[in-house]
């Protein structure tokens, strides 16, 4: 005799999320990447729901379905908003002390990213300053960045090491990074970037610096474990084709990912070296050329767009993100927050894609949630809503996902949950000044 499923005993779990107006699920995409069309399907359920229990993702579906085999410990009603994963955060240069307001200033005022760097600034004096700062400001510096990102919906981040510019430096930036890791509830991923800069000491002599790289940092950073990728920034005037190359080549047969700051500034190569080499992801990309970029497509190797970092920088060519849509590049979205581009919100990046580079909003979320965990090589544990999967859900005061993208400089976060714990809660309410004075 069948039992009536009214009478079955629900399993409980820690938080059941329902009724979510729009349930952004991005699922069937863990193995490979959205490409193409299938950026703009966000795969959505109506009258969503989500089970958590014990940091993990049990059950996802329609509330009514879910509701049937799951009682929750604690209930969020999502009536009106708008559910979907974590944001996934790619690039960014989370570890370092001080900033350079001063540098922003001078660039409204017309001086160069690169002048400044040759002359011993930007990358170099974040560089000096961080190397002069205690451990624990760093560290602590770190999680304050962290918490904001969080507040903003991102649940993952990626995150390189690089204003140390030597061995002994750039170890102690991945301590920091390493201890962070093991304070905070986000998901991290760590990038070792000695070949950030170049130190001013070795201005003339590159090859030397290069050396130093491959034959002492690397196989240190890879005997450590503390980095799981390595990246260079492959400029005019920083490092060469042939240098980026032999770094990279060296990462990856030390057990290193290889990643790519390319074609960022000027169009030197880089697109072509990241197909070339089979790197996971090339990031910026705004002078990349279309044979490059049809490389990319047929290596498989994810675009990481920073169109924030771009916009602060004053520059005014932004990637083709559109041409590589089309030609089936696997685009993802990151805030490069470094010293010189002060933002740790995706929501904002989403935005700005929306708006400067004219991909839609479904196509921009996807871009920072599932081929954002492409990037990072994260796609088996986040980036989507499925069963098994790290319960990182962001929570949103919108009814629909195109707000993300219409929306500017607002913070659209009503809850984040991350690692199956509520971590923000913004539902409270800042009681307006005037109902004070009408007492
Ligand atoms: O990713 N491309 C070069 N480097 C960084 C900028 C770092 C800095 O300005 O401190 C970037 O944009
Ligand atoms: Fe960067």
């Amino acid at each position: 005799m069948k039992k009536n499923p009214k009478s079955r005993k629900r399993e409980s779990v820690d938080i059941l999320i329902i009724h979510a107006e729009e349930m952004l699920t991005l699922a069937g995409s863990s193995q490979t990447p959205r490409t193409g069309k299938q950026m703009r399907d966000l795969a959505i359920i109506r009258d969503g729901a989500v089970a958590i229990r014990e940091g993990k993702i049990v059950a996802v579906g329609k509330t009514h379905d879910v509701t049937k085999t799951f009682r929750g410990e604690n209930i969020l009603n999502a009536k009106g908003k708008t559910v979907l994963p974590g944001f996934v955060d790619p690039h960014t240069h989370l570890v370092f002390a001080g900033s350079r307001e001063d540098e922003f200033q001078m660039r409204i005022e017309g001086a160069s990213f690169l002048e400044m760097l040759n002359g011993g600034d930007a990358i170099l004096k974040t560089a000096r300053e961080t190397r002069r700062a205690r451990f624990e400001k760093l560290v602590e510096r770190g999680i304050e960045r962290m918490d904001t990102m969080m507040a903003h919906g991102t649940t993952t981040v990626e995150t390189k090491s690089g204003y140390g510019l030597t061995t002994e430096d750039e170890m102690r930036i991945l301590q920091v990074t390493r201890r962070i890791n093991r304070l905070h509830s986000m998901c991290m991923a760590t990038t070792f970037m000695g070949a950030h800069a170049v130190p001013f000491e070795y201005k003339n002599n590159v090859e030397e610096y290069v050396d130093i790289l491959t034959e002492e940092a690397l196989p240190k950073v890879a005997q450590s474990g503390m980095a799981e990728f390595c990246d260079v920034f492959c400029e005019r005037g920083i490092f060469s084709l042939e240098q980026t190359k032999r770094i990279l080549v060296k990462a990856k047969n030390l057990g290193l990912k290889p990643k790519i700051h390319a074609d960022h500034m000027s169009m030197f190569g880089g697109t072509e070296i990241a197909a070339d080499i089979g790197t996971i992801s090339a990031d910026h990309l705004n002078y990349a050329s279309a044979e490059g970029v049809k490389a990319m497509a047929e290596k498989g190797v994810v675009a990481v767009l920073l169109p924030v970092s771009t916009f602060s920088m004053l520059m005014t060519r932004y990637p083709d993100a559109r041409l590589m849509i089309e030609y089936g590049v696997p685009v993802a979205l990151g805030t490069d927050f470094n010293a010189g581009n002060w933002t740790l919100n995706q929501q904002l990046v989403i935005a700005m894609a929306c708006h400067l580079m004219h991909i839609t909003p479904a196509e921009a979320i996807t871009a920072a949630t599932i081929n954002a965990a492409h990037a990072i090589c994260r796609a088996g544990e986040v980036g989507s809503l499925e069963v098994g999967k790290r319960a990182d859900v962001a929570v949103l005061n919108v009814p629909n996902h195109r707000f993300l993208g219409y929306s500017l400089g607002v913070n659209l976060v009503d809850k984040v949950i991350a690692n199956g714990r509520l971590v923000v809660d913004r539902e409270k309410r800042v009681e307006p000044i005037f109902m004070n004075k009408m007492e």
